[in-house]
């Protein structure tokens, strides 16, 4: 705590100049001598940009440029030319700034702004230490601060093209552009998304599975080419392990009502944990009461990180199942997953993970994980609402029974006996979100060209920036402060309900979720029924918090 309570933005900034006029590769010699200015986050208080600076924020750092304009995205993979017709002006690389500034791939990133000191430059590690440099990595994310083998380090993703690919941050609210800080509850689309989603209905609607002619074939592969981008995408074995369903909601209720009522008996033991969105609580307490089962659950500290020799003593031969979060919707806490489900796989229980709130964040592997199953919502994915997916272990979708009967999912039907069709169809009965799922597949290669580890690390900056910018306003209370966090900053100010608080954020066009997150019991082992939940991605940048804290010290100054 003693690094956060010595954050100085105005020092670090200062540190991070020097820094950088200090690093040999700060200036590309590739660099033509006349580049147009550059599309740049404002500065923070406190920090005075050095003469000859390209952006008030980018101390002595002349702008890159792409080896291709708009390289850090290549064009998606449309189905058929049908499709690559229709799509081709929004998939290419960014849309065409609203402020007129060409495309031409400058980059602007914010990691190579002064706020995040030497956090993507790659300078020498005997760098001052700061909190939010040291924090443990998500998985395949190299420390901020760390030198690249590949020196220099070209910078993680150009922030401001990657915004122009998604149309709606272009809206302003209350007269004021849109800050768009509630990506836990959804994500904005880019372009591409919505493209293909009207590619599809212009050029490939169809049901699936089901018909001779040419538009059932196109929908039919759409579909599936979706399902092997989220098999990819996830690392699974085989894309029969892939289920499309509504939601994680849907999802872990598909596995309580057919693995849950195959398996689990009176007197068998659920365990979840403290973080719990109420989708992975309510489910297993339904299928408790059913059976007489216990649902038992791993208490948390008071950062918000979990007890783990807590429990590894709930662990038991009674543990039929594990279910827990990877990243906490309410607190951000990311939850070592991985460890979790070894252990359930030592005491003979399987392994749910909810990866809701993670996809987005981190890159995600099934196998390296070992979970049993794991879920997300394509929504928070920067895909379409109403799609989602479960994944499951190949021999234990098989053996699980359907949950819902109907067209698609049959392999024979009479009077006398149904035969079902095999993982996955078998679990997809009826007419599927085709469209949708289709439009989650182009959301996934979307997040794939930019990069997941570029994303965590990226994000992972940008959290720290917040992080140590909110927590000393007086009277803000951070709530989860684990070591290890991703994209949320739950708070509450003395002084304000939550509601005067958002209300306030939203007048300046601000939108954050207040209230209690569909996380009851995890905000009232804080003593506390809502919190306001600012909630980033990696379209937002630096100025954006800052008009954010700018509220929060107005409020706070008022008190
Ligand atoms: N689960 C979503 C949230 O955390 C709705 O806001």
């Amino acid at each position: 705590m003693s690094t956060i309570d010595a954050f100085d933005p105005a020092a670090i900034a200062k540190l991070a100049g020097e820094l950088f006029a200090n690093w040999p590769g700060a200036v590309p010699s590739s660099v033509p001598s006349s580049v147009p200015s550059v599309p740049a986050n404002a500065h923070p208080a406190g920090f005075t940009p050095p003469p000859g600076s390209t952006g008030p924020a980018t101390p002595n750092v002349q702008p890159l440029t792409a080896a291709v304009p708009g390289s850090n995205l290549l064009p998606s993979s449309p189905q058929h030319p049908a499709a690559l017709a229709a799509q081709l002006p929004s998939s290419l690389p960014h849309a065409p700034a609203g402020n007129g500034v060409p495309d031409l791939g400058y980059t602007a990133a914010p990691a190579w702004d002064g706020r995040f000191g030497s956090s993507a430059a790659g300078v020498a590690p005997a760098s001052p230490s700061f909190y939010f440099l040291e924090s443990p990595r998500h998985p395949g994310q190299r420390a901020l601060g760390e030198p690249s083998h590949a020196a220099p380090v070209k910078p993680a993703f150009d922030v401001n093209a990657v915004r122009r690919d998604f149309p709606i941050l272009q809206e302003r609210v209350n007269g004021r552009p849109l800050v768009w800080f509630d990506n836990a509850a959804t994500t904005q689309k880019p372009q591409s998304v919505i493209d293909r989603i009207s590619t599809f209905y212009e050029h490939e609607n169809s049901n699936i599975h089901r018909a001779a002619h040419e538009l059932a074939a196109r929908a039919t592969d759409a579909y599936e080419g979706a399902r092997k981008t989220v098999q990819r995408f996830l690392g699974a074995a085989s894309v029969d392990e892939i289920v499309f369903v509504r939601g994680t909601t849907e999802a872990i209720n598909l596995v309580a009502k057919s693995w849950g009522a195959k398996h689990i008996g009176a007197g068998d033991e659920i365990i979840v944990s403290h973080l719990e969105h109420h989708a992975n609580i309510v489910p297993w307490q339904q299928l408790a009461t059913e059976k007489g089962a216990v649902l038992r659950v791993i208490p948390v500290d008071d950062r918000g990180q979990l007890k783990l020799d807590e429990y590894r003593k709930l662990l038991g031969s009674k543990t039929k199942l594990v279910a827990v979060t990877q990243v906490s919707n309410a607190l951000g806490t990311v939850v070592p997953v991985q460890e979790i489900v070894a252990l359930a796989h030592a005491a003979g229980a399987k392994a749910l993970v909810d990866g809701a709130q993670s996809v987005s964040h981190m890159r995600v592997d099934v196998r390296a994980i070992d979970a049993d199953f794991f879920v997300f919502s394509g929504h928070k994915l920067f895909g379409p609402t109403g799609i989602g997916v479960l994944y499951g272990k190949k021999e234990i979708l098989e053996d699980m029974p359907p949950w819902q009967g109907g067209g698609n999912m049959i392999a024979d039907v009479t009077f006398e006996k149904t035969v079902y069709h095999g993982a996955p169809t078998r679990f997809e009965a009826g007419t599927g979100n085709i469209a949708d799922a289709v439009g989650l597949g182009a959301a996934i290669d979307y997040v794939q060209r930019l990069g997941l580890d570029a994303i965590a690390q990226y994000e992972h900056a940008l959290l720290g920036y917040a992080t140590h910018a909110l927590q000393p306003i007086p009277g803000v209370r951070l709530v989860g402060t684990a070591e290890d966090k991703a994209s949320v900053l739950s708070f509450v100010l003395d002084g304000y309900s939550t509601e005067q608080v958002g209300q306030a954020l939203n007048r300046e066009g601000i939108a954050v979720r207040t209230g209690h997150h569909c996380a009851q019991p995890i905000l009232r082992r804080f003593g506390l029924e809502a919190t306001v939940r600012p909630s980033l991605a990696f379209y937002n940048t630096c100025e954006e918090v800052d008009r954010f804290i700018a509220v929060i010290r107005q409020l706070a100054n008022k008190r």
